[in-house]
């Protein structure tokens, strides 16, 4: 299952619910990127850091900071560190059992064979206050405008690079979580699922 689509829309959630429900693995790249641009934060050469990438670099605390996803999606841009973390992501893919993947060119890219796609959207205020609190919670200090601002930087960089950029497969339902309860977007994901599942 592909799940794609921009910061804070939803994707996370939405893929640990459907990953429990039907039984499958999960995977959220984002992480990948993430531990990649951490270690570039502490003077690490991007592709060097994408080669050495481990599975226990994605347990590393610290991920979730602005900082990290700023410095994730400006990793993300570089065509050479995509490809040396396309193997993990799809052998994560192909897992028995089935599995989750969500991220930004997971339908487009990683899996265009995937059974069933999601682009996880919402409106630039409704993601950058759900990504606010996330952060508050966490003990950051940032406000609600600037977490809009790095939002959309980072949304801009993401739709506009040219290696594997944000943007719906053909084949994929879009989702807006906008004015959706996560009780509702869920629902609304696993109903997707469940008829691509049923029309295997
Ligand atoms: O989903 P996230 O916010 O944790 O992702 C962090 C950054 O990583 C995001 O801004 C772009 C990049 N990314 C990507 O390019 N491709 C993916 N499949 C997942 C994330």
């Amino acid at each position: 299952m592909a799940i794609d689509g921009p910061a804070a829309a939803g994707k996370g959630t939405i893929a640990r619910a459907v990953a429990a429900a039907f039984g499958f693995g999960y995977l959220d790249t984002g992480l990948l990127y993430r531990a990649v641009g951490r270690e570039v934060l502490e003077g690490a050469e991007p592709l060097a850091a994408a080669r050495a990438l481990t599975v226990e670099d994605l347990a590393r605390d610290g991920l979730r900071t602005s900082d990290v996803g700023a410095a994730a999606s400006k990793v993300a841009a570089i065509p050479e560190v995509r490809v040396a973390l396309l193997d993990f992501q799809r052998a994560f893919a192909r897992r028995a059992g089935g599995a989750v993947l969500d991220g930004r060119d997971i339908g487009t890219v990683i899996c265009p064979d995937a059974e069933a796609k999601l682009f996880v959207t919402a409106s630039d205020e409704v993601r950058a206050l759900r990504r606010w609190q996330e952060l508050r919670d966490a003990g950051e200090e940032i406000t609600a405008e600037e977490v809009l601002e790095t939002l959309r930087e980072r949304d801009a960089r993401d739709s506009a690079r040219a290696a594997a950029p944000l943007k719906p497969a053909g084949d994929a339902i879009v989702l807006d979580t906008t004015a959706l309860s996560i009780e509702a977007a869920v629902a609304a994901a696993k109903a997707h699922i469940e008829r691509a599942l049923a029309s295997r």
